[in-house]
């Protein structure tokens, strides 16, 4: 949460601050503000709302070669201008990325040397207690200040009496940095890196990096330099950007097909016969013939993706499987032990959550594996082993691509370690494998009925309230239509496994009530017929989605909508299936008219518990 840049070098530091900005928006987009140096001093500018209400505050004749820029998601305080970020006090100026947990504590501290603060904020306590430390030697106000710190932070903080200089410091919340001709450049995540530079290096924590026009040094908090590991960037500007799209989000629901190339791709290697190959990765088959249990922990999306993944292993590996929450993994002292495999899946690879959730597996004694998109990011960096979706940087709110990509990495491990542990024999992988390289062009398929989709939502844009059903794969995925559509449609949905409609649930369905049934799977389709036939003889709208193979079943009037993905075999069918879910959520977010890409309330990247 929250989007942080700082610029030090030969461009105008308030355009390349604003470019971060907007690139780092969906970080939070509460309110944003920057600071620079200019010859009169550092000079700071807040605006409330989004980084365009910034940009239009700014003054042209602003001019700086040095300075920092901050998007907000709110936490403490509400949302106001005196709440945005930068804050400052005395000499010191910063912008934040986290959340102190003993700010209270600290702000009675500070109020006896007479520093009262002026907003609510955690972050303006922060500023005052570096600005208490302060004497002109920087890193020695920066580690008293870190020894008093509880909670995550990421700080870039300038210093009004040394011009041109930025210093970052970061415990939890991300920074990463760069250094070009142009400049050094300092941002949470990669994604504002991408026009400046081909390497970047992520700041470790508890160590300070000092960037200047010409250079970024990193010190450990004595003082004793530090050589940062350097990091390879893959993705270019054009994969950041819109492309004629008019959201990120139907961009990044386009580029689900080839998102699965680049996650299957380099894992297929062609023997005898197809089988995933995960030597590159350096994910030995060890891992899962040594497992007695295995946990899969994460939040949102990504724990849905984590819902299919344990079908799939519990029916292909016959291995105990739990999906976690990890917001509630992390605080139920869980049974783990050193044959306890966990799971953490992340397409940030930041969410703290999943990362505290990651930490207390290791403490267990458990194996832990990670599924994230972003390379080098703190889930990744301290997971024994990683699986990279190689999706590319996703960057509307809602997950899509990222989803279907962790979809695959699952079918990948399962299909791997079914065989090495003997489950599957070679012909059984080889054609498994081949159904998965053909989800793309299933994907492909549903994309192009886009306009029946668009005409569908149109129908769903009143809609106070809408129910997703399935049984088995299909209520896995019923759970991830939900998330897609409340969380950019406002609309409040559910999802239901259909046979427990009449445990409770069908008194809410009553006429007209939209209900997308989803009966994708063969061995309970019948079931899920009568289901559907429940809810529509209490009035609701159904929309039913099945496999082509399944047309000749669906009786006339069983259903107000019929979306049909291509025939195969059950166990690929959430790839396609998804793709309905996602446009779904999209248009009708679209035809009312709200901002798909940054929903309210919502960030990206949850970096705060
Ligand atoms: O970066 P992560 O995959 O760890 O993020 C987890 C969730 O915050 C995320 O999937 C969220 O639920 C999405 N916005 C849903 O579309």
């Amino acid at each position: 949460m929250c989007g942080i840049i700082g610029f030090c070098g030969y461009l105008d530091a308030k355009d390349v601050l604003l470019k971060g900005l907007a690139e780092l928006e969906y970080r939070g987009y509460d309110s944003a503000g920057i600071a620079c140096f200019t010859k009169d001093g550092i000079k700071t500018i807040r605006a409330v709302g989004k980084v365009a209400n910034l940009a239009n505050r700014l003054p042209a004749e602003l001019e700086s070669g040095c300075g920092i820029g901050h998007t907000r998601w709110a936490t403490h305080g509400g949302v106001s201008e005196q709440n945005a970020h930068p804050h400052s006090c005395g000499k010191v100026t910063l912008i934040h990325n986290g959340i102190i947990e003993n700010y209270h504590e600290l702000a009675k501290e500070l109020e006896e040397t007479g520093r009262l603060p002026v907003s609510q904020t955690d972050t303006e306590i922060a500023a005052m207690l570096i600005d208490s430390f302060y004497e002109g030697d920087a890193l020695s106000a920066i580690k008293k200040a870190v020894s008093r710190l509880e909670g995550a932070y990421a700080f870039c903080i300038l210093f009004s009496d040394q011009k041109d200089a930025i210093y970052c410091i970061r415990k939890g919340s991300p920074l990463v940095a760069c250094q070009s001709e142009e400049g050094c450049v300092v941002a949470s995540d990669m994604v504002a890196l991408l026009r400046y530079s081909k390497e970047y290096f992520v700041l470790p924590e508890f160590q300070v990096a000092k960037l200047t026009k010409h250079s970024i040094t990193v010190t450990d908090l004595d003082g004793e330099p530090v050589a940062p590991v350097m990091l390879g960037i893959h993705w270019d500007m054009s994969a950041a950007q819109k492309n004629g799209f008019k959201h990120y989000m139907l961009k990044e629901i386009h580029e689900q097909p080839e998102a699965l190339r680049r996650t299957i791709a380099p894992r297929m290697k062609k023997g005898e016969f197809l089988l995933p190959d995960f030597t590159e990765d350096g994910i030995p088959d060890k891992l899962f013939l040594d497992a007695k249990r295995i946990v899969i922990a994460a939040c949102g999306t990504a724990m849905h993706a984590g819902l299919i993944g344990k079908i799939l292993m519990e029916r292909l590996l016959r291995l105990p499987v739990s999906v976690e929450i990890a917001s509630e993994f992390r605080y139920a002292d869980p049974i783990l032990d050193e044959h306890s495999l966990v799971i953490l899946v992340s397409q940030s690879g930041e969410t703290a959550d999943t990362l505290a959730a990651l930490r207390l597996a290791k403490e267990k004694g458990a194996k832990t594996l990670s599924v994230v998109n972003v390379k080098g990011s703190s889930i990744a960096r301290e997971s024994d082993y990683v699986l990279y979706t190689h999706a590319g940087p996703e960057i509307a709110v809602a997950s899509t691509k990222a989803y279907t990509a962790q979809l695959a990495a699952f079918y990948l491990l399962v299909l791997r370690f079914a065989y090495s542990m003997g489950k599957l024999s070679e012909q059984e992988v080889s054609s498994y494998m081949e159904e998965l390289a053909a989800v793309g062009g299933h994907m492909e398929q549903v994309l192009e009925q886009k306009d029946t989709i668009k005409e569908l939502s149109k129908r769903l844009t009143p809609s106070h309230d809408l129910f997703f059903i399935g049984r088995s794969l299909d209520y896995a995925l019923a759970a991830e239509g939900s998330i897609k559509l409340k969380e950019i449609s406002y609309i409040h949905s559910e999802a239901y496994a259909a046979g427990e409609l009449k445990h409770g649930t069908l008194s809410l369905i009553t006429g007209g009530v939209p209900v997308i049934a989803l009966a994708t799977q063969e061995d309970v389709f019948p079931k899920m017929i009568s289901n559907v036939k429940e809810v529509r003889a209490r009035g609701a709208m159904v929309v039913l989605i099945t496999k082509e193979d399944n047309n000749a079943a669906i009786e006339q009037g069983i259903c107000s909508e019929h979306l049909i993905i291509p025939a195969g075999n059950d166990m690929f069918a959430p790839f396609s299936a998804a793709v309905y879910l996602q446009l779904i959520a999209y248009y009708t977010s679209m035809y009312r008219g709200l901002d798909v890409d940054q929903p309210r309330n919502l960030a990206k990247s949850v970096t705060v518990e």
